[in-house]
């Protein structure tokens, strides 16, 4: 993944950077570092391991200032975290930070290396500043010599590139990762995100794959492909960035988690908005094309990634039952290598929050690619605005949760199951479902933003809860039906931010296996709403107990299930059984954050991981 800034103006940029950096932590937080053009011809350079306040106290001490720079947090790919594979890369007088992964990295550096260029770094990123190095020392001029250089690159990339002899000016190369273009008053600017750059302006080009851009203090020119395999200088429409910026604190909450966590209700309410009608969902409102790509399918193909995968597994539960279509759902990075079989009328669906995913926007080009004919179209369920995957798809449906700043997906994932529920609910109109039931579900969604409340009123009895859970090691988690993934999503909540082991089961499975774990050091989390199954589940409840096991059951109060020797029960807001995937989640998310604050791990940025991953 990566971040990336870049900057020239009209004063010292090193400020602009740093901020930058900040705001782009959740791409990775292993290292960071910045260059600058400190006079004609002297780049200064700062590198260091760690987050971004250690470089900036590393600046502190040996302070840099320039009129242009490039900056760069990192998720190390190709080399561990250290000082000497942090970015900037520098070769001559050229400086580069990127974001993505050159496939043909080796090939390139042997023939650099047989050329007399030597490498200080493990990375496959120092290729690309030595070739834009040799380019410009042919060509003279560093956005030719870019040009030349990224002809050669396989793989994907955003590039901040400046040549130490230029300070008036920076360029900028996007494919397969993002990157935008920042028209400040004071200057121009380059980052992997808007938020990195809203100090400074609220206005951004949207850079599309192919495109080269030169940006000075008071203009910049973007060369995109023109049809007959050349750049030529193009015109991209500056949008405004329409949200709040989301980082300005975290308020009254110690992390951006917990606050986002608490979001929820408002969040949920802004998925909804405008889009239920008195007793039907409007599809109208899902888009132009919504009516006749919904109506058209007779199979769903769901891709995602990590929660968005799970919010994936919920909805084929709704749409096979609600709707009556077939829906199968997979993890990007298998579908997209797989010879999938689309049989006409496939509706391609893949959800995201950041829409930048690079597993996910494969999987939507390897579909299109393959079976073109087959697929009535891609929808894409995305709350970024303008990403990649929206832009590709034919239709979107916006989740409205707003920035999501901590790792750990949460608001993301419950207004990803508004919309897929809005979808269901499309489908089910379009497809000949009875009109009464679908009545009723619309009615209860319009409750859905008080019941997550309700279930936000849990958060003390779950921290008292959680400060005894704290001390385990392994944990299960057990679902039926639907609630299935919603266990797959508690345990993936509970060991990115805790560490601790946690496995899901479907409640079924575990006299499969999974029981032979089971003892007094084994805790198992169960999810038991009023449905069909609570009776099964009961049953494997007790050949949990039977077994010594502790157990932890997030239960409807008229479960009849009750606390006993062995047995927590938290009783969950009583919710019909569709949107109780939703009313669960919220009571795992607020165990998984407390555990982990009981055990002072970093939450908002836990270790290893990064938010948005645009590399594969
Ligand atoms: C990363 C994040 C997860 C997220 C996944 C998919 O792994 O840490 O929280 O669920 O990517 O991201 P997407 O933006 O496609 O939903």
């Amino acid at each position: 993944m990566c971040g990336i800034v870049a900057a020239v103006g009209s004063d010292n940029v090193l400020p602009i950077l740093l901020e930058g950096l900040k705001r782009l932590e959740y791409r990775g937080y292993d290292s960071a570092g910045v260059a600058l053009i400190e006079a004609p011809g002297r780049l200064g350079r700062a590198r260091e391991v760690g987050k971004v306040a250690a470089l900036e106290r590393l600046l502190a001490s040996a302070p840099l200032t320039g009129l242009a720079g490039v900056a760069h947090t990192r998720w190390a790919t190709h080399g561990q975290p250290s000082q000497d594979n942090a970015h900037p890369h520098v070769s001559g007088r050229v400086a580069v930070v990127h974001n993505g992964i050159i496939e043909n990295h080796l090939v390139l550096k042997n023939e650099l290396v047989a050329e007399g260029y030597a490498f200080t770094s493990e990375t496959d990123t120092e290729v690309v500043a030595h070739l834009i190095e040799r380019e410009l020392q042919r060509r003279g001029d560093l956005l030719a010599a870019v040009e030349a250089a990224v002809a050669r690159l396989e793989g994907a990339y955003a590039l901040g590139v400046i040549d130490a002899d230029r300070p008036d000016r920076v360029i900028g190369a996007r494919h397969g990762s993002p990157l935008v273009v920042g028209i400040g008053e004071e200057g121009y600017y380059l980052g992997s995100d808007p938020l990195a750059l809203l100090p400074v302006t609220d206005r951004f080009l949207y850079l599309e794959d192919g495109d080269l851009v030169e940006a000075t203090r008071t203009g910049c020119v973007v060369h995109g492909w023109c049809g007959n395999g050349k750049r030529t200088p193009v015109v991209r429409e500056p949008m405004r960035y329409e949200h709040d910026d989301p980082s300005v604190g975290k308020g009254e909450f110690e992390h951006y988690m917990l606050k986002e966590i608490y979001e929820q209700p408002v969040a949920v309410a802004n998925a909804l908005e405008g889009r239920l009608g008195s007793d039907q969902v409007l599809i109208e409102a899902f888009g132009p094309r919504a009516r006749q790509l919904l109506g058209e399918t007779r199979q769903i193909h769901l891709v995602a990634c990590g929660t968005s995968y799970h919010a994936g597994l919920v909805a084929r539960y709704w749409i096979e039952e609600l709707a009556g279509i077939p829906c199968q759902v997979e993890v990007a990075s298998e579908y997209r290598y797989r010879d999938v079989v689309a049989p006409p009328g496939t509706l391609l669906m893949t959800l995201s929050q950041s829409g930048e995913t690079a597993d996910t926007l494969a999987a939507l080009r390897h579909a299109r690619a393959r079976q073109g004919q087959a697929y009535v179209g891609a929808l894409s369920i995305c709350n970024v605005p303008g990403s990649s995957l929206v832009r590709e798809s034919d239709l979107s449906l916006m989740t409205h949760a707003g920035p999501e700043i901590g790792v750990a997906s949460t608001k993301a994932f419950t207004t990803q199951l508004t919309a897929l529920m809005l979808v269901t609910l499309g489908l089910r109109q379009l497809h000949g479902g009875d009109g009464e039931l679908t009545a009723r579900l619309v009615h209860r969604l319009r409750y859905l933003p008080t019941l997550l409340g309700d279930a936000l009123k849990l958060d003390a009895e779950i921290a008292r809860i959680a400060q005894r859970f704290s001390g385990y090691r392994h944990t299960l988690f057990l679902g039926r039906g639907a609630q299935m993934p919603i266990a797959q999503e508690g345990a993936l909540k509970l060991k990115e931010i805790s560490y601790i082991h946690a496995e899901a089961y479907a409640a079924g499975e575990l006299k499969h296996g999974p029981l032979a774990l089971i003892d007094a050091s084994m805790p198992v989390v169960a999810l038991a709403p009023m449905d069909g199954l609570l009776d099964k589940l009961k049953s494997n409840l007790q050949e949990v107990r039977a077994r010594g096991g502790r157990l932890l059951v997030f239960a409807d109060p008229e479960s009849g299930l009750e606390a006993a020797d062995g047995m927590t029960v938290v009783n969950v807001p009583a919710c019909c059984r569709f949107l109780a995937p939703l009313v669960y989640t919220l009571p795992l998310q607020l165990l998984a954050y407390h555990v982990a604050v009981a055990r002072s791990t970093d939450v908002d940025q836990p270790r290893n991981l990064a938010k948005s991953v645009t590399v594969e």
